[in-house]
């Protein structure tokens, strides 16, 4: 099995202590920042842009895993590129799919594609040789702290079997609902990133509890 990165999402953060949350979380072991930007028409929430990535970068050394929740994505990659990374699209709200991971090629960073709960897997089998990820939506975006839908875990299983029948070796991200309970069972159906909102930043522990446990829990 891949080694698994822990990615985890400043959305539950306290926003402000941002920078504090985010050194916490690279001391404390973090493989990845995942980066949840919303427009308010593809998902309800307005988030951040940007400007506030752009000040995260002289916070911390960790790649960006930048994940596009605005329509009409390809119109923002070139903003997101100087800091990323992987840019990661919806499937959904990019009907060129197909230029966009090329676009977000040409300017030198990891291509991404995202799939929502109710979309099927055919809707990107022919984008998977251009990806070098697919992100597998295990809620439907928008929130951080919903229950995982677990169901989507199948998908996981069978995208990974098409990438390897391809011989690809794109990785699968899970976004959604990850915590101690269920990070064991998304790397065993094929995921190798997992996004960790509300089990890293939360009330109830520190930071660098929480990464443990999620590691102690993939072990
Ligand atoms: C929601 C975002 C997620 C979110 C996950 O639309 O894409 O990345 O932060 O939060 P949790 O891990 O709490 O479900
Ligand atoms: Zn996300």
């Amino acid at each position: 099995m891949a080694p698994i990165k822990l990615a985890p999402s400043i959305l539950t953060a306290d926003f402000g202590r941002l920078a504090d949350e985010v050194r916490a979380a690279e001391a404390a072991g973090a493989d990845v920042l995942h980066l949840d930007v919303m427009d308010g028409q593809f998902v309800p929430n307005i988030t951040f842009g940007a400007v506030v990535v752009e000040a995260l970068r002289k916070v911390t050394g960790l790649p960006f895993d930048i994940h596009l929740m605005v329509v009409e994505p390809e119109r923002q990659i070139v903003a997101f590129a100087e800091m990323a990374g992987t840019i990661n699209v919806h499937f959904e709200v990019s009907p060129h799919s197909h230029r966009t991971l090329e676009a977000i090629h040409k300017l030198g960073r990891r291509a991404g594609v995202c799939l929502n709960p109710g979309t099927p897997i055919a809707a990107i089998e022919e984008s998977l040789a251009d990806a070098d990820q697919v992100m597998v939506m295990t809620i439907n975006p928008g929130w951080g702290g919903q229950q995982m839908i677990a169901a989507q875990l199948e998908k996981v299983r069978r995208i990974r079997s098409l990438l390897d029948a391809a011989g690809s070796r794109a990785e699968i991200e899970v976004d959604g609902g990850v915590n101690v309970g269920n990070a064991a069972l998304c790397a065993r159906a094929g995921a190798s990133v997992l996004v960790c909102g509300s089990s890293v930043f939360n009330s109830t522990q520190t930071v660098p509890a929480n990464l443990a446990a999620l590691r102690a829990a993939l072990e």
